[in-house]
């Protein structure tokens, strides 16, 4: 195989209250990659967007992932690979974990399947390293996985794919720039017992109801008294979506990893679109501009389309 078109969703991390541990792959929106593999060594990155991303390799998210494969396979063939983004970098719905995460799943296409799930996680990390700071992989993980996914431990990787709840996810995307390494920046660096407590509690619950397909029990456990507090101050109307949307049927929801979006989580369709308007007309009341998106959980996260 010589050439290849990958769809790679967006991602919604987090989901709450499992800061850096949980994460889950939506339909809408995604970005598109195709790849080359070329019989030169070098790694061409051409976005066919226009966010202004760099083009230079080292320097971009799909770019440093396929640098590193190349450097540990010292293969003698490079990538060609387009890149056409609708993920928004910064919007909080796994915009770098998409390119990262793409670039691995394309290589190792590429290549026959050298790399497993695991090990196209930890090449992926570079790029998030790049764009963040950080080697987090809660974003990457559903892409390569699909569904829901829990990151036991990012170091050594161990993934645990989770159930997929048959949910509609709303998520809205405000024009308000938050880049991730400020909204790390801000969180408190130690919590008390009492907090961690209350945390391990939500955390339990939610992959319990996962796992049961329990809704009820997801929904009471989308809480977080340690992330959301600090990070929904940067995010306009925050508290007003989430009550809203609640009062209009939502199970829960919160920030889309680290905002600025909002998600939300429903059994229905008809909630889930409900969900969707009253995001908009918020919004609306305001100069900020949205974009709203309504899909279920994407139990297969990366694909193939040609
Ligand atoms: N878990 C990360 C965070 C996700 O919340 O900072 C960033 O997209």
């Amino acid at each position: 195989m010589k050439k290849i078109k990958l769809r790679i969703p967006a991602t919604v991390a987090n989901l709450v209250c499992g800061f850096d541990i949980l994460g889950m792959a939506v339909h809408e929106p995604y970005d598109e990659m195709e790849f080359r593999l070329s019989d030169s060594p070098e790694i061409i990155i051409k976005h066919e967007d226009h966010f202004g991303l760099p083009e230079e390799p080292s320097q971009n998210v799909a770019g440093i992932v396929l640098l590193k494969i190349r450097e540990h396979f010292k293969l003698s063939h490079g990538f060609e690979v387009i890149i056409r983004k609708h993920i928004k970098p910064g919007s909080g719905l796994g915009s770098s974990a998409a390119s990262a995460a793409g670039a691995a799943f394309g290589a190792n296409a590429l290549l026959g399947n050298i790399l497993s799930k695991n090990e196209m996680i930890h090449f992926a990390m570079f790029g998030e390293e790049l764009a963040s700071g950080v080697r987090h992989a809660d974003n990457i993980a559903p892409c390569i996985y699909g569904g829901i996914t829990l990151v036991k431990s990012p170091n050594p990787i161990d993934i645990i794919p989770l159930n997929t709840p048959d949910l509609y996810v709303t998520a809205v995307h405000p024009q308000v720039e938050v880049k991730t390494s400020d909204s790390r920046q801000i969180l408190k660096k130690s919590i008390s017992l009492k907090s961690a407590v209350e945390q391990w509690g939500n955390i339990a619950g939610l992959i319990a109801g996962i796992q049961k397909n329990d809704s009820a029990l997801i929904g009471r456990s989308l809480n977080d008294g340690i992330i959301e507090p600090v990070r929904s101050i940067l995010i306009p109307k925050f508290d007003e979506i989430k009550m809203k949307s609640i009062e209009a049927g939502a199970l829960g929801g919160g920030i889309s990893g680290s905002g600025p979006s909002i998600f939300m989580l429903a059994e229905t369709k008809e909630t889930a679109e409900k969900i969707a308007e009253l995001m908009k007309s918020t919004y609306r009341e305001t100069e900020i501009e949205s974009f709203v998106y309504v899909s279920k959980i994407n139990p297969a996260g990366i694909r193939i389309v040609e």
